[in-house]
């Protein structure tokens, strides 16, 4: 006898590989190989072993044999064997390290040596009001609906579905995709012109990173604020990033010159909060025409809008200088890593060489499960959802500031999961120690700052509104109003 891979135990859990090699008769060989593997930690302290007739049957030798080496194993304490539960490998073996050979001596037995506990490190709690930006309310995430849809996706998934996935992402979401968003965001595009990642950040690295040449270059125009954790991919990246100021009409995309492309949150910027102007809206479009260069459009939660129906995506103005970056980070988790680029039809084939040869980033059951959750409906009745829940927290916001902070203006239009709140000049930063001090984690606006941005946005403080859950929101507004300075 060699060596074995033995299925039996498949119903039982397990795959068992012996090495069925080495001197003596088929019992001692068996007894053998069990026992090293037991003593190796391959087989772990209460595993269940085979019934002995289907390991009989797998390895081609008499019930009896295997019978006599399970009994020898439990009279050695290697094994034990109970009524009603089967084979195990008893509890308490000392597996031998990885790479050492040791003796095959029998366990001071399953004698329940006292196994010294491991402490796990310390995790770090979260604050005690949580509100930090760019999270939505965790606890809300739709489990019910999304695991209908997860398993209609599994069981309708082609058996294809299910071996190395296409770059470009699966059909199914992409059709999705492209009919939701030209019907929620005003986006004009087909499946070929989308391509699925795992988000927005995945997005920047696919366009400005050093594989397949790069599918972009800088110089690249950003918002003077935006945030950090961007900017540095940039960086990382080599991308030189030229910071356009804000003002009330948003992005000064007058200023742009020769930049290659240019990085804007149009519906809602971020984090300052207001809408790019129509006017500047026609004017980016008007200088990536002139310039043969590209807007990149980053609709992070244009879903969300409280005033008004959700101004269109800009891409709806060129989809041939615009690529539209989305995700659903905002609208159900950034826990699902999932996003879509809508490209002009010349980059498609360069981000699809980027890529690679096969989907290495974004899950293809989760893509299904998300296109089984837009196509079903699920999709819209939850952001319909969120809108109100988050409308609700920002309404709560403004009024909990008018009551005990009236002082304190909110700035920015009525949008997203967020909210900035002005300052008095030069009291951000004592603000921020005092919020710390109290449990209450948020940013100030600082903190978003292109370090070479040569205007302020002034003192305030970035009120994620969105992140807390539900039942906890309101001691942390009571906990916000009672650091803030007064006027
Ligand atoms: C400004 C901005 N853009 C994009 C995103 C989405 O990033 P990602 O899709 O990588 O999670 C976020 C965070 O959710 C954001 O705050």
């Amino acid at each position: 006898m060699t060596e074995s891979w033995v299925n039996s135990a498949e119903r039982i859990g397990a795959d068992l590989h012996l090495e069925l090699s080495g001197p003596g008769g088929r019992r001692a060989t068996l007894t053998r190989a069990l026992r090293e593997a037991v003593r190796s930690g391959r087989l772990a302290p209460g595993t269940r072993l085979p019934p002995y007739r289907s390991l009989a049957a797998d390895l081609g030798v008499a019930r009896n044999t295997v019978a006599d080496a399970y009994a020898e194993l439990v009279a050695e304490g290697w094994l034990t064997a109970r009524q009603g539960s089967g084979t195990r490998v008893a509890m308490g073996v000392p597996p031998t390290p990885f790479g050492q050979s040791g003796r095959a001596e029998p366990p001071r037995h399953a004698v329940r040596t006292p196994v010294k506990p491991v402490k796990a490190p310390p995790r770090a709690r979260g604050p005690r009001h949580d509100l930090r930006q760019g999270a939505p309310d965790a606890s809300a995430f739709p489990r019910a609906a999304w695991s209908a849809c997860y398993r209609r996706a599994l069981q309708q998934a082609p058996s294809e579905a299910f071996g190395p996935g296409d770059p470009a992402g699966r059909r199914e979401l992409r059709e999705a995709l492209a009919a939701y968003l030209a019907r929620a965001r005003g986006v004009r595009t087909e499946p070929d012109r989308i391509v699925i990642c795992s988000g927005f950040a995945h997005a920047l690295r696919l366009l400005f990173g050093q594989g397949a040449g790069g599918v972009l270059r800088g110089p690249l125009g950003v918002e003077a604020y935006g945030l950090d954790f961007h900017r540095g991919l940039l960086v990382t990246a080599g991308v030189r990033t030229v910071p356009l100021p804000l003002d009330e009409h948003g992005a000064r995309v007058d200023v742009l010159g020769r930049q290659r492309a240019v990085l804007l949150t149009p519906a809602h910027q971020f984090p300052t909060g207001g809408p790019l102007h129509p006017e500047r809206r026609a004017a980016v479009i008007g200088w990536a025409r002139a310039r043969g260069a590209v807007v990149l459009e980053d609709d992070y939660d244009g879903e969300f809008r409280y005033d008004r129906k959700p101004v269109g995506a800009l891409q709806g103005l060129d989809p041939e200088r615009v690529i539209h970056l989305g995700s659903v980070s905002k609208s159900l988790s950034p826990a699902l890593r999932l996003g879509w680029m809508v490209l002009p039809e010349r980059y498609v084939g360069p981000v699809l060489a980027a890529k690679g040869e096969r989907e290495a980033w974004a899950s293809v059951l989760d893509q299904l499960a998300l296109a089984e959750f837009i196509v079903s409906g699920s999709h819209d009745r939850h952001v319909r959802r969120m809108r109100q829940r988050y409308r609700h927290r920002r309404d709560r916001l403004v009024a909990a500031l008018a009551a005990h902070a009236p002082q304190i203006e909110v700035t920015g239009i009525a949008a997203g999961l967020h909210a900035v709140l002005r300052l008095p000049p030069g009291t951000e930063r004592s603000t921020l120690k005092a919020a710390a001090w109290q449990g209450v984690a948020l940013d100030g606006l600082a903190a978003f700052r292109h370090p070479e941005a040569e205007t302020t946005a002034g003192d305030g403080l970035v009120v994620g509104y969105a992140t807390a859950a539900e039942h906890a929101y309101g001691a942390a507004l009571e906990a916000l109003c009672g650091v803030l300075p007064p006027g």
